[in-house]
Formats: C-alpha cells, structure tokens, sequence
C-alpha cells in the first residue's frame, strides 16, 4: 500500500488528523494495535476545550457532539468548608468548555472516516517504522492474513505513551523530562444523575477528590489513593463513604450513588519528549507528552498537536512549503510546557501530599484564598482551563 500520510493509533488524535487531512485532499491510512471494540471500551476523558470542540466541527465531526454535550460556563472548587465558583465564560472573555466524553468523540470519529471510505486497521501487532531519516519512510506490521507494509511520505506518531513511534527514535536525539506523583486517582464511572450541574474539585485534608460526569444520567467521580491501594481494595460502598467525607456536607447529602459500571486507579505523571519529530516521523497527544488530569488537558493537548500538524502538512502538499513542519516541534512543545505548567499547578494547589508539611498546606490554603478573592487570579486559571489558543 502507498499512501502520502501514515498514522500510527487509532485513537481520537490519529483518526481526527487522517478525517482531517482527508477533507483537505490528503491519503491516509490509520494502523491500529487494537480491536475498534477494544478502542470504544476505554473511559478517557470528558471536558473539551472550546478550540478543541471548533476542530471536531471544522472536520465535520461536532453534530452529535453540539446535540448531546454539554457546554459547562464554570466550575466549584470546595475547599476549607466553602464551595467557590469559577465562572469560565465571565474571566475567559466568554468561553466555555464542552462536557463529551472521549469514547463518544472517537466514536464519532470512526463513523465519520467510515463514511467518507478512511483506510483504517486494526490488529496491527508489530508495528515498525523504518527509514525515518530518508525520503521514503515504510511501516511494516503484522495481522492474522500476514505482513503488511504502507510506503509513505511521513509517517505521525499518535500511538500513546506506550506505542512503538517515540521509541523509534534513538535515544541519543530524545530528551526526556518527568515528574511522578506519589498518588494516583480511583475512578468511578455509575450510572447516576450527577450531583451538581458543573463540576466540583474538592481540596481536603484527607485528599482531593473530583465530581464530574459523561451526561444527565452517568456520573464519573474521582478521589486520590496511595499509589500503593489496588482497585479490588476498594469496594463501592468504601468509595462512596470516601468521597462523601471529602465533601461539603450539603454536596455529600445529596449525592446520589449506585454500583459502579467501571472502577480503575491511574497513577499521577507529567512527562514531556522533545523534539516531538525525528526525520518523517512526528509525534502527536500522548505519545510524546502526559498531564496529571487535574486540568483535563491531555486529550485538548493532543487535539492542538493535530491542528498544527494538519495545517503543516496541508501547507507542504498545497505549496510544497516545508517550512511549518520544520517548525512543528517547537510550535507544539510552547503550548504542551504551558498545558504542563496549568496541570502542575491545579495538581500542586488541591492535592494532599504525603511529604507536605504544615507550611506547605498553609500555602495551598492561602493560593485558594488568593485565588476567590482576586479576579485577576481567576483569569488566569479561566483562560487555561477553557484552553489557550492554539
Ligand atoms: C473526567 O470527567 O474524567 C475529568 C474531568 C475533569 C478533570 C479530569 C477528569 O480535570
């Protein structure tokens, strides 16, 4: 098979670039480790970002989502015994975020490549890239009826943390930066009318905890666990008791709870993988950096990642201009540092750290204060959390 973009991963990022490059003209084909099934069972993340929800609409892709999602104007943070509101639409100059959970988002995207014929594979085990740093790039792979190989012009990492693209790169060109958390967040997924209508981050002595949700009737709510706990550790009723106590009591009352439908621990990291190119191979969304989810920026990092790569490489078949893909890496690595630096910081501002002293907690009270009385401060994290232009 020759085509003139491979994409490696089959996930939001990759299927949002090939629809994408698609309607611009452009051949792609999407390889896939997984089964589709497999790819629509993960629970992943639900706030999307305003620029984020302008590119699903932009690739034609946004009708179910501007039906069934839900634009949020603000969100709570409980802390200290008080519930204050950040009010998005007001200090972001009048964003929003939209609340669409990603299974749903790549569940549209698949109908969308299947409508308009994408060449999509699945079950490609051994995916391998090779001559990265020659004209002529191919990736081989193999799948039940043999070996398959596509020959290229450039091939896109959109494999996650775990795929085989950034390590495709020689360690010698890669630098790595990491910060791990001592503590990860036990996530519940129930089919349950959320509590509130926005969503609630709790700072509490015992720990943080997250009120969030996929729609009017399923509800998704987190609370911070030693990295040490395991999920068979936690039965629901323990979670449910667990979040009720990191709660105000009038959210607590009202909570309504049921059995889990899912129910995972994720541990807490940043990393960052620069350059995100190496010859014609360019990384995208996870494989080449990772947020705590305290900002809900990993997914809207990986979709400002495809719009840059999707406007280089239209420019380099439209032109024949190479110059943004030359400049993608560092174009990309500004705003993947500023998504870092937001996630550290709501990270930092409403976790229980195990290392923490009383000093340290004074501070995180004092930021929060800070934060409620100040509409400058508030600016800052509204025009974050809505999401930088990108
Ligand atoms: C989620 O609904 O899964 C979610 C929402 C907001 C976050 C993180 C996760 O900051």
């Amino acid at each position: 098979m020759k085509v003139q973009v491979c994409i490696i991963g089959g996930g939001p990022s990759g299927l949002l670039l090939s629809q994408l490059l698609h309607l611009q003209g452009i051949d792609t084909v999407v390889l896939e480790r997984q089964s589709r099934d497999y790819v629509l069972g993960r629970i992943r993340a639900g706030v999307l970002e305003h620029g984020f929800a302008r590119l699903m609409r932009e690739a034609q892709c946004g009708d179910r989502m501007d039906r069934e999602g839900e634009i949020h104007n603000g969100f709570e943070i409980a802390h200290d015994g008080v519930l204050d509101r950040v009010d998005l639409f007001k200090h972001s100059g009048g964003n929003s975020v939209m609340v669409y959970g990603q299974t749903e988002l790549t569940r549209d995207l698949y109908e969308a490549r299947d409508r308009l014929g994408g060449k999509i594979v699945h079950n490609a085990e051994d995916v391998t890239l090779h001559d990265l740093t020659s004209d002529a790039p191919f990736v081989t792979w193999r799948s039940g009826d043999g070996i398959g190989r596509v020959d290229c012009d450039y091939v896109i990492g959109a494999d996650g943390f775990h795929g085989v693209s950034r390590k495709s790169i020689p360690s010698a060109v890669l630098r790595e930066y990491e910060k791990v958390y001592p503590f990860g967040w036990l996530g519940v997924l129930s089919r349950t009318k959320p509590v509130s209508g926005e969503l609630i981050y709790a700072r509490h002595e015992r720990g943080f905890a997250l009120c969030s949700m996929r729609s009017h009737v399923l509800s998704r709510y987190y609370i911070q666990v030693p990295l040490s706990d395991h999920v068979e550790d936690w039965s629901d009723d323990a979670f449910w008791a667990e979040l009720k106590r990191r709660l105000p009591d009038e959210v607590a009352a009202r909570l309504i709870t049921g059995p889990s439908i899912e129910k995972s621990i994720a541990p807490l990291r940043s990393y960052v993988a620069e350059p995100m190119r190496y010859g014609r191979l360019f990384l995208a969304g996870d494989a080449a950096h990772i947020v705590p989810p305290t900002g809900a920026k990993g997914l809207n990092t990986a979709a400002s990642d495809v719009y840059y790569l999707h406007q280089a490489l239209v420019a380099r078949y439209k032109t024949g201009d190479e110059a943004a893909l030359d400049g993608y890496s560092d174009r990309a690595l500004a705003r993947v540092w500023k998504a870092q630096r937001f996630s550290w910081w709501m990270t930092t501002l409403l976790h229980r750290f195990p290392d923490h002293i009383a000093y340290d907690q004074k501070l995180q009270q004092t930021e929060l204060a800070y934060l409620f009385s100040s509409e400058t401060a508030q600016r800052l994290l509204a025009e974050n959390y809505v999401g930088l232009p990108f």
